[in-house]
């Protein structure tokens, strides 16, 4: 791999060792946000990614020492579906972190809830659109009009979230980027995206814009398994283009990829 500006690559055992590595620096990330500005703006994800990093937020000690109450919880992007679909990139939140649905018995064997207060989270508002009939295309406008009022502050038009974590999908897009997409080109925040036909799940998509990835005070990818070994290589490879492998555009030195073993095989040294 060429020297120079290149993320910290951090390879672990598997994936539950990935998770615990992903915490760690997420609350590490998101305290001295609000040490450093009274808030902390995180964009989070969807796919198996974070659902083992929230169940690790979520215990003593990493719980007590994040400062929730300061921070914000938005989605790179989503499925268009409803909050409570299992397709939702919103639904592991409302699940693990937040404990939305658990039952009584499970409460009671322990489970605890992350105080992040309702107001702090800014899903694109999927539900509101489809039951409206008002489409993809105005969530996604929804969305950016948020991130305007009540985002973290911009630079060169591009919101700096404090983290933005993102999942790798087998054919190295990432947010709903997919390899030939036209998003990097448009001048919109937020996006809708047609239902990809080469990846499942096979429905409409909103994502923010991937400046987003360049403009962010940290970026964290995680991407396990020896499915993600084969695209692992070519967006660490020597050739650069982005437009083909999306993960490229968080090759960069603000960014630490966490792999496990097996994701990390066909590495160059
Ligand atoms: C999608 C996927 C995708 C996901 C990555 C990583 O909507 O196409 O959800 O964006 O984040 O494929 O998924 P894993 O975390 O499951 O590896």
């Amino acid at each position: 791999m060429a020297e120079g500006a290149e993320p910290e690559i951090r390879i672990v055992a598997d994936a539950d060792a990935a998770s615990g590595v992903a915490a760690e620096l997420t609350a590490a990330r998101l305290t001295e946000a609000v040490a450093a500005r009274g808030r902390a703006d995180w964009a989070t994800t969807g796919g198996s990614t974070p659902i083992g990093m929230y169940r690790v937020l979520m215990q003593p000690p990493t719980l007590d020492g994040v400062p929730w109450a300061d921070i914000h919880v938005w989605w790179g992007d989503d499925r268009f579906v409803h909050r409570d679909h299992p397709l939702s990139n919103v639904k592991p939140l409302d699940d693990v972190l937040l404990g939305i649905g658990r039952t009584e018995e499970g409460t009671a064997g322990g489970a605890v809830e992350v105080p992040l207060p309702a107001g702090n989270l800014h899903p694109f508002p999927t539900g509101e659109a489809i039951g409206r009939g008002l489409g993809a295309d105005w969530c996604a406008a929804q969305l950016a009009a948020t991130l305007r009022s009540d985002g973290p502050p911009a630079l060169d038009g591009w919101p700096v979230f404090d983290l933005v974590m993102l999942g790798m999908g087998g054919d190295g897009h990432v947010l709903s980027v997919f390899p030939g997409s036209t998003a990097p080109a448009s001048a919109e925040l937020c996006l809708a995206v047609p239902a990809p036909t080469h990846i499942e799940p096979h429905v409409e998509r909103v994502t923010m814009h991937p400046a987003v990835i360049g403009a962010a005070r940290q970026v964290l990818v995680v991407a396990t398994g020896a499915g993600k070994a084969a695209v692992l290589a070519e967006v660490f490879g020597d050739e650069r283009d982005p437009g083909r492998w999306p993960a490229q555009l968080a090759r960069i030195p603000t960014a630490t990829w966490i792999l496990d073993e097996a994701a990390a095989a066909g590495l160059p040294d």
